[in-house]
C-alpha cells in the first residue's frame, strides 16, 4: 500500500463528502463547456486529540484563493472554491468584520420608517462588488466546498479529482491551500483532552504523504494543475519549485516568500522562471497581485489546452 493510501485508509471521508461530491459533479456538468477551476485556499488544521481541543494550524488567511477566485471569475471561468471554513472567501473578503459596520447607516425615511442604508461614501466600494457578485449568483458559477482539518482537505481534493478524471485540459487546479506537511495517525492520538497534569507535551509529528504525486499522475493527468511554493528563504525558493516540477511533472509552480507574497511571486516552469510584481504605486491604486497572476495563469492555461505549454 502506498503511503497516501495509507493515510487515507486511516481516516473516513468527512460527513459531507458525498453530497459536497454531488455539488461538485453537478457543477461541472452544468459548466462543461466553460473552463473551470478548482481552487483551494486557506490553511488546514491538524487535530492533537480524537475528540479535538487543540489542533496545529497555520498562518494562511485565504486572501490568495479568495482574490484569485474573483479574477477568475471576471475572466468567464467556473470556479469550486474548496476553502478552509472561515478563512477568507470571494466577495465577502472585502467586507470582513468590523468593516461591515462602518459602511453602514441606521436612517428614517419620509414615512418615519426605520431603514439601514450603505453610507453615500461608501457606494463607490459596495456598489461595484455587489454588482459582480449578483453577476456571478445568476450565471451560477461559483460553488464553494469548506474542510477545516487535513484529512477533510485531502478526502475532498481526492473526491474532486475523482469527478474531474473523466474531464478533459479544460479543468484547472489551483493548489493555494497552505496544506499542513505533518500530522499525527489517528491510532497515536490521544482519545480525550490532553492533560496539563501529565507534564510538558511531547508529541512526534509525522510526514504528509505528499498528495500532488497522485493527484498529477494518476487522478487527473489531463487537467492543468498549478501548485504553490511557500518558503521564507529566498535563497531556496526557484530550486525547491523546480524540484516539485521534476518529481510531480506538472508544469507550474508558482513560488513566494511568507514576507512578500502579496507584492511578488516567482513563476516556474521546468525551463523558465519570472517575476510578477506589483508596485507601491499599482498597490495604492488598488492593484493585487493575484489580478497579475490569473491574467498569467489564464493565458498559459490557453496554451495548455493549445498543447503548446
Ligand atoms: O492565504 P494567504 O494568506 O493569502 O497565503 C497564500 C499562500 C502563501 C498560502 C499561498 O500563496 C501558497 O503559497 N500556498 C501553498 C503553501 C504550501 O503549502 O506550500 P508547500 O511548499 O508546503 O507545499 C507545496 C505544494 O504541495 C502546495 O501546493 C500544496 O498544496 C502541496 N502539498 C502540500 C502538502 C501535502 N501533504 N501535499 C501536497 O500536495
Amino acid at each position: 500500500m502506498s503511503q497516501w493510501e495509507k493515510f487515507y485508509s486511516s481516516y473516513p471521508p468527512p460527513n459531507d463528502y458525498n453530497s459536497s461530491l454531488k455539488k461538485i459533479s453537478a457543477f461541472c456538468e452544468i459548466h462543461k463547456d466553460k473552463k473551470i477551476v478548482l481552487i483551494t485556499s486557506g490553511g488546514t488544521a491538524v487535530p492533537l486529540e480524537h475528540n479535538t481541543v487543540r489542533f496545529v494550524d497555520n498562518f494562511s488567511a485565504g486572501t490568495r484563493g479568495s482574490a484569485s477566485a474573483e479574477y477568475f471569475l471576471q475572466t468567464g471561468y467556473a470556479v469550486i472554491f474548496m476553502h478552509r471554513q472561515g478563512s477568507l472567501e470571494p466577495y465577502a473578503r472585502h467586507f470582513k468584520g468590523q468593516e461591515l459596520l462602518e459602511l453602514l447607516e441606521v436612517v428614517q425615511n419620509e414615512t418615519g420608517e426605520t431603514q439601514v442604508k450603505v453610507q453615500d461614501s461608501s457606494i463607490h466600494k459596495v456598489l461595484p462588488i455587489l454588482k459582480m457578485y449578483e453577476t456571478v449568483k445568476s450565471e451560477g458559477r461559483l460553488i464553494k466546498i469548506p474542510f477545516v482539518n487535513l484529512p477533510d482537505y485531502l478526502w475532498l481534493l481526492k473526491g474532486a479529482a475523482e469527478v474531474f478524471s473523466k474531464a478533459g485540459e479544460n479543468v484547472m487546479l489551483y493548489l493555494a491551500a497552505a496544506v499542513s506537511d505533518f500530522y499525527i495517525p489517528p491510532n497515536e492520538m490521544s482519545e480525550h483532552k490532553i492533560q496539563s497534569r501529565d507534564g510538558a507535551l511531547v508529541i512526534s509529528l509525522h510526514l504528509v504523504p505528499k498528495i500532488l504525486q497522485p493527484l498529477v499522475n494518476a487522478w487527473v493527468p489531463n487537467a492543468f494543475v498549478i501548485s504553490f511554493k511557500l518558503e521564507t528563504d529566498e535563497s531556496i525558493l526557484i530550486s525547491k519549485a523546480r524540484a516539485a516540477l521534476e518529481k510531480y511533472k506538472h508544469k507550474l509552480v508558482i513560488g513566494n516568500i511568507l514576507q512578500t507574497r502579496k507584492q511578488r511571486v516567482v513563476m516556474v516552469t521546468t525551463d523558465s522562471s519570472y517575476d510578477l510584481i506589483v508596485t507601491p504605486d499599482e498597490m495604492k491604486a488598488g492593484l493585487e497581485i493575484d489580478k497579475k497572476i490569473v491574467d498569467e495563469v489564464v493565458n498559459l492555461h490557453e496554451l495548455f489546452i493549445k498543447g503548446t505549454f
